[in-house]
This record gives C-alpha cells, sequence and structure tokens, in this order.
C-alpha cells in the first residue's frame, strides 16, 4: 500500500471588514441592551460587510494572507474548500470564485456546508486528499456574511451574529504533527432548530416567503444552547482522548464563538485555565464557519500558538452539526 501522510496547518490567514457594530448601536435598532447581550453571550460588538462586498471578498482577502504567510504560490493549490452557509449565490460555489480571484488556475474547488461546524468539516475532507498524496497543497477557507441573511429586526439573533473569513493551507507535515484526531458528527433530526428556510428548492424564492420573512435565519435559541453545551464539551474530551493525549496535554483551545457560557463548558471540561482559551467572540460575535479560523489565526499571530502545541479545535452548528480535531503543531 502507498504510504499515507500526516496532514496539518502550514499558514492561516484571516479578514474581518473594517465596519463595527457595538451592543450600543443595536440598543437604537431593537429592544435590547448592553448588558442583557454582554451577559447572556459575551458579545461587545461585530463587524458588518459593506452593501457590496459578498462571502467570496471576505474569503479572498484571507486567503491571500495565508498564501502570504506561506510562500507558495496561488498555482501550488491543488484544492480549495470554503465553508459557509452564506454563500455570494447558489452557484457557482464560492470556492470557484476565491479560486478565479486569487489565480489558483490548478485547484479544484468546492463549498461545503456544514452550518458552523463547516471549517473543521473542510479542514478533515481536504487533509485525506493530502494524506494519501492526491493533493499537495489544499487551501481550506471559512468565510461567512451572516449579516446580509440576518432580520435586523429580531432581536432574538440580530444581536449574535457577525461576517468575516478565516483561512488556512494544509500541506504534508513530519509524522506526528498536524491532525492527529478527529470527529464528524451530525443529528438531522435537530435540523429544525436552527435554518433558513427559503430559496432553496423546497420553498423557492417568492413574495410569500419575502412576506413571511422566511429568507432569515431562524433559531431555537434555547435548544441549540442544550445541545452546544453538551456536544462541545464532551466532543473536546473525547477529541483529545482519541489522539491519545491527557487532558494535562492540551496546550490550547480554539472553539467555535457562539456564547461565551458554551465556550466556558469546554474549557471547563478540559480543565483548561482561562489563559489557554482563544475568546475573541467579544469582538466579532459568532462568524459561523468563519470563527474558528479567524480566532487560529490571531491566536498564531499572536504568538499564541508554537510549534510542538497540542491544539483542540471544537464546533458546533446548524444541522444539527458537530466537528473537533486535536492538532500538533508543525511550523
Ligand atoms: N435582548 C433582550 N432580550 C432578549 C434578546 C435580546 N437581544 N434576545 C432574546 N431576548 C429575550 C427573549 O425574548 C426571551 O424573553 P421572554 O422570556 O420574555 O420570552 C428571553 O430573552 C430569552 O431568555 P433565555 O432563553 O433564557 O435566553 P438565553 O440565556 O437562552 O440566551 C441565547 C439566548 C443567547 C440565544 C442562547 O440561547 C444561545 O446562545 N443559544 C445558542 C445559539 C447558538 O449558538 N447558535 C449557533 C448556531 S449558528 C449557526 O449554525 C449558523
Amino acid at each position: 500500500m502507498a504510504r499515507l501522510y500526516q496532514s496539518g496547518i502550514i499558514a492561516t490567514g484571516s479578514y474581518v471588514p473594517d465596519t463595527v457594530v457595538t451592543n450600543h448601536d443595536l440598543e437604537k435598532i431593537v429592544d435590547t441592551s448592553d448588558e442583557w447581550i454582554v451577559s447572556r453571550t459575551g458579545i461587545r460588538e461585530r463587524r458588518i460587510a459593506g452593501k457590496d462586498m459578498a462571502t467570496s471578498d471576505l474569503a479572498t482577502k484571507a486567503a491571500l494572507m495565508a498564501l502570504k504567510s506561506s510562500n507558495l504560490t496561488a498555482q501550488e493549490l491543488d484544492m480549495i474548500i470554503v465553508s459557509t452557509v452564506t454563500p455570494d449565490m447558489n452557484f457557482p460555489s464560492t470556492a470557484c470564485l476565491v479560486q478565479r480571484n486569487i489565480g489558483a488556475v490548478n485547484a479544484s474547488a468546492f463549498d461545503l456546508e456544514a452550518a458552523c461546524s463547516g471549517f473543521i468539516y473542510g479542514m478533515v475532507v481536504a487533509a485525506q486528499f493530502i494524506k494519501t498524496s492526491v493533493c499537495r497543497y489544499a487551501m481550506v477557507i471559512g468565510a461567512e456574511c451572516l449579516s446580509k441573511f440576518v432580520n435586523w429586526k429580531d432581536r432574538n439573533t440580530c444581536v449574535l451574529f457577525g461576517d468575516g473569513a478565516g483561512a488556512v493551507i494544509l500541506g504534508r507535515v513530519e509524522d506526528d504533527y498536524g491532525i492527529l484526531s478527529h470527529i464528524l458528527g451530525a443529528d438531522g433530526k435537530g435540523a429544525d432548530l436552527l435554518a433558513l428556510e427559503a430559496g432553496g428548492s423546497r420553498k423557492p424564492a417568492s413574495i410569500e416567503t419575502v412576506e413571511k420573512q422566511l429568507h432569515y435565519i431562524h433559531m431555537d435559541g434555547s435548544e441549540v444552547f442544550k445541545f452546544a453545551v453538551r456536544i462541545m464539551a464532551s466532543m473536546a474530551e473525547k477529541v483529545v482522548r482519541n489522539a491519545g493525549l491527557s487532558r494535562e496535554d492540551v496546550d490550547y483551545l480554539i472553539p467555535h464563538q457562539a456564547n461565551i457560557r458554551i465556550i466556558e463548558a469546554a474549557r471547563k471540561r478540559l480543565e483548561l485555565p482561562e489563559d489557554r482559551v482563544y475568546v475573541n467572540l467579544d469582538r466579532y460575535g459568532n462568524m459561523s464557519a468563519a470563527s474558528i479560523p479567524v480566532a487560529l489565526d490571531e491566536a498564531v499571530r499572536l504568538g499564541r500558538i508554537k510549534k510542538n502545541d497540542n491544539i483542540v479545535m471544537v464546533g458546533f452548528g446548524g444541522g444539527l452539526t458537530w466537528a473537533a480535531c486535536a492538532v500538533r503543531w508543525a511550523v
């Protein structure tokens, strides 16, 4: 049998739009308060893309930054996966638009949809191609323009989300480095808990779907919350075990950034001190598939993650879906 290679992250990049919307700004739009939002979620502000900006624009900026950090050229990429629930359009894929924008003429390109778990899903998919030498370098991007799908009159959802993009390049790494273990999971029984109902083949866009506001994100927040607390803590623990590590071996946790109380559940299960968990939720809100790669890129650039560190990434999202991976940092 041909040799299998370890795959790992060799470069990161990220981008968030300049426009900041604070909780106080939202107090002027809906019946909410900074105090409510901070105490229930941990979010203080979020970034919002401009009218002319779509998900591929954010993704392209993150991709170029990751390429710059890698010293690779765009032509050296064999694959581009964009994980998103907010593509520019139904088709072509956002990944094809990024491929064009960065000139990655040798890369296959496709989108992957697993909601907030999408970035880890994408990374695990790309890793299989690297492992088997089908690809030498693959780029995985989590990118979202959630602000375009949020009902800015619905206080239950509009306070939670933000826009941004994070990218990584995966390549071969030394044995014992890179992705050590991963978990991907789904439970379609919870599909209705978090959805954007219209605009697909079930409910194509019509005057009725617009009038019923079915093109916005709808969420049963408390049910999603209960699921998230349970799954984040248990998957974080399980992926560490699957990697042959113990809790003490974990150097850093990069969780999905949906709610500080959900992050705390995962942190406590791993018995990590607060300074070993990267949190940017206060500045960006929930960026769905972009949350983990943006947090990862920031942590790398701040020097919080260094070679040999054992990193755990864990997320959950619509679907319902969940995903986790344990990574030994290789660069
Ligand atoms: N400001 C003020 N009050 C609000 C707001 C707001 N922005 N939003 C909701 N409320 C009110 C509700 O109307 C409700 O009032 P009522 O009791 O009078 O009906 C009450 O607050 C709701 O209270 P709780 O349900 O106790 O609020 P909770 O502590 O559960 O927090 C939250 C709500 C933040 C949504 C939480 O449930 C949560 O974080 N859920 C998880 C959401 C999530 O992570 N989604 C991620 C998936 S995203 C993706 O996959 C694309």
